[in-house]
């Protein structure tokens, strides 16, 4: 592609926002967010956007300000003729309400794709969405990048020894799967079977496998109230197991979750991704920038390389 790339970031997270554009070898372009006196949201591009392979930066945590921050950034790129717009949303929310699995519920992640493909989105970038299947809801190109090509470093860097991977509930068993695929061919898997009485509640019911002795990974998309990493490392630990490490991509860390984390004696580590910047630390919590695994993916996005060996450690072994 021969136009001009440019990215910008919306106000969620301008840590890695920012850290894109220097892996990338860039500045991030001038854009002004206002809020009205009501909190009304306001943009605006200070740059020419003509022609421009465009990138806009923006997790969707909550509030949801954030994520209407990011479609008013992609009217106005549109309007201001950007020749292709790219939503690079490092933590995709409201991805957990992928299913209506109950009468008279929303189907959110569903909504949000067809809210940004309406505001004028061509392209998303994103990771370690809640079940992959969900790219199935766009009908633009969807990149889903996976954060274990990045962290699997870290883990093994460790070597740990006598390893087994723990996935937090039945719905994370394939990823789980292949992060231990990739610890190695020899590297069980343990499953927690977890109960969810009520929203942000959690009741583990049986753990599948055998961890006594072992040093425990558990594999998760993220961390909210921390109700389930901590009570699955709880009954990890009565059941024998030694060292309990997370690595969990989204550190979204509502209400009490870092002070669970912190005050559990079964818990000796979490690693986050900073996807989510966070907004308190911990001696236990450690973050492992993923800037450069989105910049790579920018940067062969737009001289139209194949990104998909990016990925492929993680998929090839799903
Ligand atoms: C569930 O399917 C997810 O993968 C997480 O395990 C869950 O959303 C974490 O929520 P909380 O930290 O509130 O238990």
């Amino acid at each position: 592609m021969n136009a001009d790339v440019k990215i910008v970031s919306g106000r969620s997270n301008q840590e890695i926002a920012s850290k894109i554009a220097r892996a990338s070898h860039r500045e991030l372009s001038h854009v002004t967010i206002r809020n009205f006196a009501d909190g009304e949201l306001w943009v605006k591009f200070e740059e020419n956007v003509r022609g421009v392979d465009l990138y806009i930066v923006q997790s969707t945590f909550a509030p949801s300000d954030n994520l209407m921050e990011l479609l008013l950034l992609i009217d106005a790129a549109k309007r201001a003729s950007a020749l292709r717009i790219t939503a690079v949303i490092p933590y995709f929310g409201y991805a957990r309400q992928d299913r209506k699995d109950q009468p008279r519920v929303a189907i959110t992640a569903k909504l949000v794709a067809n809210l940004l493909t309406q505001a004028g989105a061509n392209r998303v970038i994103t990771m370690d969405m809640h079940t992959p299947q969900l790219q199935g809801f766009f009908d633009i190109p969807l990149d889903h990048l996976y954060s274990s090509s990045v962290t699997i470093n870290v883990i093994q860097k460790m070597d740990l020894g006598n390893v087994v991977v723990a996935s937090p509930d039945v719905g994370g068993v394939k990823n789980a799967r292949a992060y231990a695929k990739m610890l190695g061919d020899d590297i069980d898997l343990v499953v927690v079977d977890k109960r969810r009485p009520k929203h942000n509640d959690v009741e583990v019911m049986n753990i599948i496998g055998d961890v006594k002795g072992r040093n425990v990974i558990i594999v998760d998309d993220l961390i909210d109230t921390g109700t389930t990493f901590v009570k699955c490392a709880e009954a990890l630990r009565g059941n024998g197991a030694e060292t309990i490490i997370g690595m969990c991509t989204h550190a979204v860390f509502s209400n009490d979750a870092v002070r669970k984390i912190s005050s559990s004696g079964a818990v000796s580590k979490v690693f986050v991704t900073d996807t989510i910047p966070l907004t308190s630390t911990n001696p236990k919590i450690e973050v492992i920038s993923v800037a450069g695994l989105f910049a790579e993916a920018i940067i062969r996005t737009h001289e139209n390389q194949s990104i998909s060996s990016l990925f492929e450690k993680a998929e090839s072994l799903t």
